[in-house]
């Protein structure tokens, strides 16, 4: 099955998407939504109209249904983001511990405000609560890693790693 513009999952991904669905009771597909958010959004980095259209029509599912389950978390993009997305920690104990000053400088180091795009596409900036990390704060996620402790002179040190 194909979506509009030309949207859909490789062969191999949507082999995946199928033993996915089948994890749940017939009449019971919309369960496998997250996963399958998930795996769209590796595959096409954000969650546009077009490819939650694609996800609803996969799981026989109206599209209202994905759009709510997508702009309920953060985690996924519903706007085009960089080739990296760091997700850093607004919550109080990482900004107690420096938090504030290692943001603003990452942001400034970007040219970007938060939910902003580097100029060069590398990196997108947002904001999120607690990452559950906060004895090692303050911590940004890039995807699965976290970067914790972070410093004004870490954060040059990834920005300088990840944007070659
Ligand atoms: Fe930042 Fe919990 S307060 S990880």
């Amino acid at each position: 099955m194909e979506g509009k513009n030309n949207i859909v999952f490789p062969a191999e991904t949507l082999e995946l998407v199928k033993k996915i669905i089948a994890r749940y009771p017939e009449g019971k597909q919309k369960s496998a939504l997250l996963p399958i958010l998930h795996l769209a959004q590796a595959e096409w980095r954000w969650c546009s109209p077009e490819v939650m259209d694609y996800v609803a029509s996969l799981l026989s599912i109206k599209p209202i249904e994905v759009y709510e389950v997508a702009s309920f978390y953060t985690m996924f993009h519903l706007e085009p983001v960089g080739e990296h997305v760091i997700e850093y920690c607004r919550t109080g104990p990482c900004c107690l511990m420096g938090g504030v000053e290692v943001y603003d400088h990452l942001k400034k180091r970007l040219g970007v405000e938060t939910g902003g795009t580097s100029a060069d596409g590398k990196f997108t900036v947002k904001e999120v609560e607690c990452l559950a990390a906060c004895g090692w704060g303050p911590v940004f996620q890039i995807r699965e890693k976290f970067y914790m402790h972070l410093t004004k002179e870490k954060v040059d040190q990834i920005i300088d790693e990840l944007g070659k």
